[in-house]
């Protein structure tokens, strides 16, 4: 790799020779950094072409890379002043060329179809992947890094999938470079709420034990519609799509998967444990009734769907993804719409919670800039997920007060038969709940447990499915906190 300092010398020492005042140097070449370096083009050429550009190659044009175009046009001048640097896109590659725009394509370099335009293009410094998708996204983040290109993504799924192997690749790459090669992916989780940074930053002298948040935008919509509203699940579904809050697949947000990606990420941040996201349990919102919310209201509260990682015991780390009941006085019952929040407890901050919009062009390109930005100024981040707890393990159990939903036929000796199962399986019972039967065929009740573990509870709806007044499956779901019944 070429040195940047010598070369600059060599210029200055030519122009002194030659008695040319620096800013009026007839100097027409470029001097590169490196091709394979982090950020900057020098050029001495024309004093107005003497102020650093950091040149990027965009991956994707759609809400996001639209988002961040318009940014850099409206900003250009402020980001030219704080950064010292032109931050410029040199091309931008889309799917369809022909595809209209909905923003402004005049200060894009060039538009085009072709990755390679991009990879192969020696004067761009950072590669933003914004186009989604673990496939072609992956051989672009690879192929950018091994060409010695920054990569700013908003991509969760492609992190979530690859994380071992991305790090692996930065760490091969950096070795060999005086300059590393950047990785940010801000974006990636929840939107435009800067966790990660402050993952990265804000707890290496603390001890996280337990993460929780509502992370989707689209079933918080979706929860608060059917709950506060009163919507059905499938009109708040239509809403959600209509508001552009749910994925193009929007079982990625129902089924909890989409959260699942983004916890997987958050638990290596916070405690350093790897983990497969197929490992980690996840339960969506489709199996959710308007029985449910009437008796969640009977508590006191309400259910979100959260995804949670906390440490269980030494050197243990559990996780789900699961509708959770939430009292009422909880800061995240009041979490509303499509608003994400996360909550970190950690020995040194006790409770911290990040609260804003998670997804949308605008929050979303934000964080996108700020990587950008960052990478402008020369911040370095060594290790963008942090080290790895090589002792600390996944474990896929956890204990939790329950929310157990029961179909019935009503019958004598139903309650007895209950509490068989669970005195079997070891589940004690905190309460019962049951609305007034307006349909003896077709009734529910609510079993709300001691804090027992995920396990016992499966071992309980199972047996208690087999019984022949038992109507279809049971439904269950933790309580969110050991404290919700004070
Ligand atoms: N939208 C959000 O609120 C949000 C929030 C956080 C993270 N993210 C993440 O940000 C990324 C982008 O999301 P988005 O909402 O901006 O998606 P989007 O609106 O669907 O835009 C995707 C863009 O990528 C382009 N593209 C897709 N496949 C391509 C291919 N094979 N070759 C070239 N271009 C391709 C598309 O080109 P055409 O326009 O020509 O089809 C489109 O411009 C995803 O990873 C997503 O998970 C999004």
């Amino acid at each position: 790799m070429k040195s940047m300092i010598p070369q600059q010398l060599s210029c200055l020492l030519c122009m002194l020779l030659l008695g040319t005042s620096l800013a009026f140097a007839p100097v027409q070449t470029t001097t590169r950094k490196s091709a394979s370096s982090t950020t900057t083009l020098y050029s001495t050429a024309a004093p107005e072409t003497s102020t650093k550009t950091i040149r990027l190659g965009i991956f994707g044009g759609g809400v996001v890379g639209g988002g961040v175009v318009d940014i850099l046009q409206r900003k250009a001048d402020f980001l030219k002043e704080m950064t010292g640097q032109s931050i410029q896109v040199n091309t931008l590659c889309v799917r369809d060329l022909n595809k209209k725009r909905d923003f402004d394509t005049s200060t894009v370099g060039t538009v085009t179809e072709s990755y390679s335009d991009i990879l192969e293009n020696d004067d761009i410094d950072v590669v933003v992947e914004v186009m989604g998708g673990t496939t072609d996204a992956k051989d672009i983040v690879f192929a950018a890094i091994k060409a010695g290109k920054s990569v700013v993504t908003a991509n969760k799924a492609l992190i979530a999938k690859h994380l071992p192997e991305i790090e692996s690749l930065l760490a091969a790459v950096n070795a060999e470079r005086d300059v590393p090669v950047e990785f940010r992916f801000e974006a990636a989780v929840c939107g435009g709420i800067p966790v990660i940074r402050s993952m990265q930053s804000d707890f290496p002298g603390d001890q996280v034990s337990m993460l929780s948040g509502i992370i989707n935008g689209c079933t918080n919509f979706m929860l608060t519609a059917m709950d506060r509203d009163g919507m059905s699940y499938e009109d708040a579904l239509a809403e959600a799509s209509r508001l552009g809050y749910a994925e193009a697949d929007p079982t990625l947000d129902v089924g909890g998967f989409d959260a699942r990606s983004k916890l997987r990420i958050l638990m290596r941040l916070a405690f350093g444990v790897e983990v497969d996201e197929e490992e980690i349990s996840c339960r969506g919102i489709t199996d959710l009734t308007k029985l449910d919310f009437e008796y969640a209201k009977m508590m006191g509260g309400t259910i979100k769907l959260i995804g949670v990682a906390t440490t269980v015991g030494e050197n243990k780390v559990a996780a789900y993804v699961s509708p959770c009941y939430v009292t009422g006085s909880d800061q995240l019952a009041s979490v509303n719409g499509a608003t994400n929040a996360v909550e970190v407890i950690s020995s040194n901050l006790v409770a911290s919670t990040y609260i804003g919009q998670g997804a949308g062009r605008f929050p979303t390109a934000n964080s996108v800039m700020n990587d950008i930005v960052a990478l402008a100024k020369g911040d370095t981040v060594a290790l963008p997920f942090n080290p790895l707890a090589k002792d600390t393990k996944f474990v896929n159990n956890y204990d939790s007060y329950f929310y157990i939903r029961i179909k019935y036929r009503d019958q004598v000796g139903i309650t007895r038969q209950c509490g068989e199962i669970c005195e079997k399986h070891g589940v004690s019972i905190h309460s019962i709940l049951q609305n007034p039967i307006t349909r003896r065929d077709d009734a529910a009740f609510v079993l709300i447990t001691e804090k027992v573990p995920l396990s016992s509870v499966m071992g309980v709806c199972a047996d208690l499915e087999g019984l022949d007044w038992c109507r279809g499956p049971t439904y269950y779901m933790p309580v969110l906190r050991e404290d919700w019944n004070e």
